[in-house]
This record gives structure tokens, C-alpha cells and sequence, in this order.
């Protein structure tokens, strides 16, 4: 059935896709974003929905563009290992009082659920020799961490006190057409078409689990349908690797001439000293029977390939 649906941050990357998804099976849409980053909507896709330049840390706006809507997207935020180390302040802002304007519009307007785009950020360092899941102690650090971890107990909250239901996902390092260089797989991409050095922070031997935007946008939708309550479900690709071993990948698919240069990792960049990480999708499967099963080397052509250009 044919729902209208609010996108916080649907001019980004995840959020592009969504959009577009949603779209495609006759949604009517409803886009706030800000354009930190340019809009990465394709134009047949924007001509068929609302667009609106608006900031989630405005409540007016949220409570009026909302109206009418069955279910929220919330999105929007500020990301980046760099932006965040760079603006903490924005970047906590935009989750807290974005996320209090969200559930304010959502209970004004009888909107029934929200899913908001945690990360595998909050846990930290805690789970350095397994892969993660949803119920181990979680240990965010950064501001961003730490903000996306409060929003996820808000909502549990706001389901307990006042009935309305939400799914947080824990997306694990979501990769795909479009995305822009703030991201370790489009740098190295762009390094590698240049024939430039690849630059890996620190010894490159800290892993991650890097999870198709395909595969994600998919579990969305599942979990959307299925979900009642309140819950968390990490969205992972459960492989790990290096990012070293990601450098060398890319410039093999690329048949690049790039050497691999290894930089002391700035002090900044917290995020980079968390030594593995990644995750276990069972939860998701157990629910609803789906879990994202394409490879990092299929993905990777997948964006070789794509006509979609990249946005600032
Ligand atoms: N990409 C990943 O690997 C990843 C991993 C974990 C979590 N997430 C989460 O997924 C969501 C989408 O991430 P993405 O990769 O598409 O990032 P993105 O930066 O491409 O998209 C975020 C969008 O939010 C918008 N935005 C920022 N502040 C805003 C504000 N105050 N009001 C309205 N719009 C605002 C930006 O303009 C941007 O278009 C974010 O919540 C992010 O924290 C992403």
C-alpha cells in the first residue's frame, strides 16, 4: 500500500538510495536535508518528490513537513571521521536536538514509527576479538558515538512512556555509488583512478566490515515492515578486513599504478585506533530471514562500474 514518508538526510548518500527505493515502489516522499553535501538524489527521482532545504534542528519545520506522513526516516546527521574530530558540537547537536524535534513531530502528527540510522560506532572498542552483536556492552567514545548511543535508549524511552515504535540500525560501514570521499572506500578509489599514493592511517592492519548499499537499503524495508516496539538491529556484511588489504584490493580492480603510503594517524582520529570491527547480522535474519551477501570484490565493481557520479 502506498504510504507518505518523511527523509531526514535523504539527499545523502544512504539517504539517496532510500529515496529512490521508495519511490520506485509508489511511495510519496518527503525530503528535509540541508545539502551539506551537495544532493546526491538523482534528478528523475527529485522531480517525483517534496524537497525540502530544511534542518532537523529546526522543530517548526519537522512538525510541519511531517504533517500527514505514516513513517519517518531519520537520517540526517553530521559524519566523517575528520568533520566530526572537526565540529563536535554540530555534530552532537544535530543528533540530540534533531532526534527530540523528530519524535516531537512524530507524536504531534500521529506518525506510528520511526527508523533512525545508528552506527557499529557506539561499540567502540568493546568487542575486539568476536564479531559484534546487538546485546554486548556497547562503548562509544566519540561525540558522534556517544550522541547516536543516546538517541537509541530516547527512543527505547519514548517507546516505553509514550508508544511510539522505532528501529535503530547499526549500520556497518555502508560503501556504493555515490558516496563521497569523507569515506575510506571512495578515497582510496579516487586515489587509485589518479595513480596517487593510497593513504592508510596507522599500520592499515585495523579491520572493518564494509556492507553494500544495496544490501543495506534492502534490510531497511524488511525491518521496517516487520518490526513492532522498540529495537536495534545491526546491519553488517560480516566480513572483515584490513584496511590495508582493502588499499590493495582497490588498486588491483582498478589496475592502478598507486603505491600504498602509511601515515601516522592523527590524534584526531580516534576512530582509527579501534583495532576490528565487525558484525553479526543473525538478529536480522532471525527476523526476517534476509542478511547482505554482497562481497566486498562485487561491490567494489559494482561502483567501478556505476554511471553515478560522486557529489562534492
Ligand atoms: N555511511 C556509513 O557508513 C554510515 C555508517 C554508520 C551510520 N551511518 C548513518 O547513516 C545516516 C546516513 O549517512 P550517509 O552515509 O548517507 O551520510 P551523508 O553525509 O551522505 O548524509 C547525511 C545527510 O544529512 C544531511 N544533514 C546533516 N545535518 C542536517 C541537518 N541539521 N538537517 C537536515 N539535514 C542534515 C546532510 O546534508 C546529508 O545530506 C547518518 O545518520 C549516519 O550517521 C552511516
Amino acid at each position: 500500500m502506498s504510504k507518505k514518508i518523511f527523509v531526514t538526510g535523504g539527499a545523502g548518500f544512504i539517504g539517496s538510495h532510500l529515496v529512490q527505493r521508495l519511490v520506485n515502489e509508489g511511495h510519496k516522499v518527503v525530503v528535509a536535508d540541508i545539502l551539506l553535501r551537495g544532493n546526491k538524489i538523482n534528478p528523475e527521482t527529485f522531480r517525483k518528490i517534496q524537497f525540502h532545504q530544511a534542518d532537523v534542528r529546526d522543530s517548526a519545520a519537522m512538525l510541519e513537513l511531517s504533517k500527514g506522513c505514516d513513517l519517518i526516516y531519520h537520517f540526517a546527521a553530521v559524519l566523517g571521521v575528520d568533520v566530526v574530530a572537526d565540529n563536535p558540537v554540530e555534530t552532537m547537536d544535530t543528533e540530540i536536538i534533531g532526534m527530540r524535534n523528530i519524535c516531537h513531530a512524530a507524536l504531534t502528527n500521529g506518525i506510528k514509527k520511526i527508523m533512525y540510522a545508528s552506527t557499529s560506532g557506539i561499540y567502540g572498542h568493546s568487542a575486539i576479538d568476536q564479531t559484534v552483536t546487538e546485546t554486548i556492552n556497547v562503548d562509544p567514545r566519540t561525540s558522534y558515538a556517544i550522541a547516536k548511543r543516546y538517541n537509541e535508549i530516547y527512543l527505547a524511552a519514548m517507546y516505553q512512556e509514550k508508544g511510539l515504535e522505532s528501529i535503530s540500525v547499526r549500520f556497518f560501514n555502508i560503501y556504493g555509488p555515490g558516496q563521497d570521499e569523507r569515506m575510506v572506500i571512495p578515497r582510496f578509489l579516487e586515489q587509485a583512478r589518479k595513480n596517487k599514493p593510497i593513504t592508510v592511517y596507522g599500520t592499515g592492519e585495523q579491520t572493518r566490515d564494509f556492507t553494500y548499499i544495496d544490501d543495506t537499503i534492502e534490510a531497511c524495508m524488511l525491518l521496517t515492515e516487520k518490526i513492532k516496539g522498540s529495537e536495534i538491529y545491526n546491519i553488517a556484511n560480516e566480513h572483515e578486513i584490513s584496511i590495508r588489504d582493502l588499499a590493495e584490493k582497490i588498486v588491483a580492480l582498478s589496475a592502478s599504478k598507486s603505491p600504498i603510503q602509511f601515515l601516522e594517524s592523527p590524534s584526531k582520529r580516534y576512530d582509527y585506533e579501534v583495532g576490528r570491527r565487525w558484525g553479526s547480522s543473525e538478529k536480522l535474519f532471525g527476523i526476517t530471514g534476509f542478511k547482505p551477501g554482497i562481497g566486498l570484490e562485487e561491490g567494489l565493481n559494482y561502483v567501478l562500474n556505476s554511471p553515478l557520479k560522486r557529489v562534492v
